[in-house]
């Protein structure tokens, strides 16, 4: 399959967010960079976008939004998140705020953690694209994982064609580097990426020095913990026997209380991985099981991401 390449028409949009309904992936201009989209309430098409970037592991997603109201759907934005989000929204930066409970969000876009990376862009094509599709979209970068980042529709097509449906095409973007990305926490602001707004405009805002990833304080950008969503329970990889203190999470012919995927379908595998995870907390209390154990899974395709994220589940949090 080729990639479709849309213009940015009524039957382009209708096209592309007919697609993104369907849980198929669609590429989209941003004023920084293409993204890669999949809708944000389907696990199945989140898992879509780890598979057609190849990415090693489950880095969490920027969630793209029309609006504040959309955002404050799922998230929770504290003081100085509005005031972030009131002077630089629409535009080039990505605010770390608090995902809500039972937020409906695919947990694959925040790799279980507790907080969700949000963007209103105002690339006119991403906004009627928004608008269009009527929801969330959980988009990374257009690009392969390790490959610098799309900012033209054949950039995007040389990288994925074939690996996605379509890409909207929106000529250039005209900044052509990736969204700044803050935390506001604790009345202090941690740049975490710079990028489109420069530090000195939020700092501006913000009347103080908002720190930097160097700065100790600062809190580790999700990538590089080690032990970054951990079960309580402690986890157990590649059992094919669970013992009797263990609750067993399944994949393909090794069942288990819950099976990842049982057709050994590592797109479904990922897709279930993190509400699994979960699951497998509150359940294993429940049947007096202390520890998890966790089926082999395969290294190909998203299974390397899998078994990333599995080992980061088994290191104890420090
Ligand atoms: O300009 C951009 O930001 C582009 C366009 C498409 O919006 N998107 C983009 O996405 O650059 P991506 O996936 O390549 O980078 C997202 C970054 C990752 O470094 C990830 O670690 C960080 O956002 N991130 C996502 N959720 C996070 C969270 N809850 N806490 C901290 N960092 C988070
Ligand atoms: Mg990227």
């Amino acid at each position: 399959m080729d990639t479709k390449t849309l213009n940015p028409n009524t039957d382009g949009y209708f096209q592309a967010a007919k697609l993104l309904q369907g849980g198929s992936l669609v590429a989209f201009p941003t004023e920084t960079v293409y993204g890669l989209g999949a809708d944000a309430y389907n696990s199945i098409a989140v898992a879509k976008v780890y598979a057609a970037k190849g990415r090693p592991n489950f880095n969490p997603l920027i969630v793209h939004v029309i609006d504040l109201e959309t955002a404050r759907k799922f998230a929770e934005f504290n003081t100085q998140a509005l005031h972030l989000a009131e002077e630089f929204w629409p535009g080039p930066l990505t605010i770390i705020v608090t995902l809500k409970p039972k937020s409906g969000l695919s947990k694959l876009i925040t790799a279980g953690l507790n907080t969700v990376a949000v963007r209103i862009p105002s690339h006119p094509v991403a906004r009627e694209l928004l608008k269009t599709f009527g929801g969330p979209i959980a988009a990374p970068s257009a690009n392969p994982s390790g490959y610098i980042s799309a900012t033209t529709a054949s950039h995007v097509r040389n990288g994925l064609n074939g690996r996605i449906q379509a890409v909207l095409n929106g000529g250039k973007c005209n900044i052509g580097l990736e969204s700044t990305i803050i935390m506001p926490k604790d009345g202090k602001c941690y740049i975490l990426r710079s990028g489109g707004v420069p530090v000195d405009d939020i700092e501006a805002l913000i009347g103080s020095r908002a720190l930097s990833q160097q700065d100790p304080l600062s809190p580790k950008s999700p990538g590089q913990l080690a032990s970054h969503y951990a079960p309580k329970a402690q986890l157990r990889m590649n059992v094919n026997t669970a013992f009797e203190d263990e609750y067993m999470i399944g994949f393909g012919d090794i069942t288990g209380q819950i099976n990842l995927s049982s057709c050994g379908d590592l797109v479904e595998a990922a897709a279930n991985l993190f509400s699994y995870l979960h699951m497998a907390d509150e359940d294993a209390r429940t049947l007096r099981k202390t520890k998890i154990a966790v089926a082999p899974i395969p290294l190909n395709g998203l299974g390397a991401a899998i078994n990333d994220r599995l080992k980061r589940a088994s290191t104890p949090s420090s």
